[in-house]
Parts: structure tokens; sequence; C-alpha cells
């Protein structure tokens, strides 16, 4: 089997998507006809080459995270809303995802609350597991840049909605744009919705920060997203990379997404190759499959080319990142299907 053919059928686990960063051209088509349709302004003239960011993209980190607002004009109504995580799910489906931890910031708008937003994510997340042989949980996102009574009102609904839908809201994270807010402001936050029963993961290292680092680790969160700036050789120093080396907490490997903000000058440098080595646990993702215009098997696909991966190896990605999954019920039925497809395919390697 050729290499991309083996990274689309391989059944993966994605366990750091941004909805609204992972809208896809054909998902904001559909989207802007119902708007059109529906006789509602999308309050967005931008082309959707506004909302993609390439590798040759001469925007900084700070300007990429201006392009969310496109998608946010185009999922502020239920029907809407429904629509793209309905899409959006399909997607990752189509492209040999078998279990996804969809993560999104409630937002109310002119046309629902945060708790509306919630319900609808939750109610596409069930029907569609009827229709896909794909699980799909929900991990709800707090956004660094709000202010922290925000983040303490969306960890109260975290908080209800985990009680409300416990076979499919897992988690709280902390997102958003790196340079701004502190960390320390949103541990209160954060702990209340552990001690719920909430599993955490924060956006760790996606800036020079030593010191926010090294709050995060020992926070002890469930994973951490991108985890850039942690080797000393990347912009961390011996005590990030030793505190994450001791902790071992698995790191959400987002490649496209680095390259195309330019976190990391090109594949090659990526600290992949340092965690690896190091024998850090990983998952490959996608981050925001429609801004930097990725799937998930084409991120499986790059590592491997990358990084000169059989796919043995590959595989083996794919059935380590069943460990990781905060739906904790489901993770012997995954391993299981991974195993399964290693069986049938990698057995002659
Ligand atoms: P949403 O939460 O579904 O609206 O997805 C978009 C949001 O995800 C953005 O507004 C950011 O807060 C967050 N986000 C997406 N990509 C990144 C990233 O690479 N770093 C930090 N936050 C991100
Ligand atoms: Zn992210």
């Amino acid at each position: 089997m050729d290499l991309k053919t083996f990274c689309r059928d391989l059944p993966k686990i994605e366990l750091h998507a941004h909805l609204n960063g992972s809208l896809s051209r054909s998902t904001m088509l559909h989207l802007k006809r119902f708007y059109a349709d529906s006789g509602l302004e999308d309050n967005t003239n931008a082309f959707f080459d506004e909302f993609q960011i390439g590798a040759g993209d001469c925007r900084n980190l700070s300007d990429c995270f201006q392009v969310f607002s496109i998608a946010h004009a185009l999922t502020s109504t239920p029907e809407a809303l429904a629509m793209a995580t309905t899409l959006t799910l399909q997607e990752f489906h189509s492209d040999g995802c078998c279990y996804i931890e969809l993560r999104s910031t409630p937002r109310n708008t002119q046309y629902m609350t945060k708790e509306q937003y919630v319900d609808t994510i939750v109610h596409c997340m069930q029907k569609s597991s009827i229709h896909l042989s794909m699980l799909s949980r929900l991990i709800i996102s707090i956004n660094r840049s709000y202010p922290v009574s925000e983040a303490e009102a969306i960890a109260d609904l975290a908080i209800e909605s985990y009680k409300k839908y416990p076979d499919v809201v897992v988690g709280m994270e902390l997102s958003g744009e790196p340079t701004v807010g502190k960390f320390q402001d949103f541990v209160p936050a954060l702990t209340r919705a552990r001690n719920a029963g909430l599993k955490i993961t924060l956006h760790c290292g996606e800036v020079c920060n030593p010191e926010e680092i090294l709050e995060m680790i020992k926070f002890k969160p469930g994973r951490i997203g991108h985890g850039t700036c942690i080797h000393p050789k990347l912009g961390g120093t011996d005590d990030t990379w030793s505190a994450l080396c001791t902790s071992k907490i698995p790191v959400e490997v987002c490649l496209t997404s680095n390259v195309n903000t330019k976190s990391t000058p090109d594949y090659e440098s990526h600290h992949f190759k340092y965690l690896y080595e190091a024998g850090i646990p990983m998952i490959i993702c996608t981050d925001d499959k429609g801004v930097f215009t990725t799937s998930l098997s084409q991120e499986y696909r790059i590592c491997a080319e990358t990084f000169s991966l059989n796919q043995v190896k590959v595989a083996r990605l794919a059935l380590e990142a069943c460990q990781y999954i905060f739906a904790e019920d489901v993770q012997k039925t995954l391993k299981n299907k991974v195993q399964d497809f290693i069986n049938k395919y990698c057995l002659s390697q």
C-alpha cells in the first residue's frame, strides 16, 4: 500500500481540533449559502483566501488569530453551527478518523446563548454517532484573551454540560493568543472543572515563556497542545525540558499548524524529533485543518516522510494515541480497531 493510502486508511485518533478552525472551503461555502438563503447577514465579506494560512504567508502569529472571526461570522446561529459541526465530523470520518475530541469556545451570539452553543454541538455529535463509524467527544475551550470572569462562566457551563452529557463532554482546555493573558489567572477555573471530573488540556509553549511552561507542567494537565518552545534548542530551558521528560505529559503535535504560523521554520526542524527521541508520548493532530488546509491523514504522511518513519512506526503512533484519549471507556475498543488494522496490513513489515 502506498503511504498516502496507508495514512488515510489507518484508523486515526484526533485529539486537537478547534471546530471553527477546522471548517473546510466546502463547509464554508455551504454556510455562506445557508446565510444567504435565510436572509441572514454573515457580517463578513472576507474571501476564503483570507481564512487560509499557507506556509509562505506573511502574517505573524498574532495576525493568525484574526482569521477565526471569519468562521465565527458563519456559525452564529444554532442551525449554522449544527451544519458546521456535522460537516466537519463527516470530513474527519471520511479521512479515516475513528475517534475525535473536537474542541470549541462557547459564544453568546445574537441568535443563541453559550448553553445553546454547547447543546447544539453535543446533539450533532450524538446524531453523528448513529451514522458514522467514528466516536466524537467535546472539549470546551477557554480563550485566554478573554476576561477571567468569562473563563469562570465557561467553567460553570462546562461542569453543567458534563453532568448533562457525561457520554459526550469530556474535558476543558485553555487556548487563544498565547501572548495575551496569564495562565495563573485561569488556574481556579481549570481546577474547578478538573475537580468536577473534566480532563484538562492546555496550549503550552506556543511561544517562548519558560516560566509559564513550568507552571503549566506543574499543574499536571492530562495533555498539552503544541509544546513548541520547551526544548532548550527551541526557546525552552533545561528546566522546562527536564520537567516535560520527567512528567511525560502527552503532547498534541500539530506539524503544519506550527510551520504555517512560523512557530517552526520548517518540518525538518520541528520538535517532533526531540519528543520522539526522548520517548515523550505524542499524538499527531491537525489543530485547524481549514485554516491550514490539511487533514489528519496528511499530517501522518508528512510526519512519516519528514522523519523517515516506516508504516509500522506510523501505525504505532495511532495505536499509542488511544492511551491518551479522555474518554477512557472506549480506549480498549479503539486500541483493538487500530491493532486489527496493524495485524492486517503491517505484519509483513
Ligand atoms: P473555536 O473555539 O471553535 O471558535 O475555534 C477557534 C478558536 O480556537 C480561536 O478563536 C482560538 O481561540 C483557538 N485556537 C485555534 N487555533 C489555535 C492555536 O493554534 N493556538 C491557540 N488557540 C487556537
Ligand atoms: Zn490549538
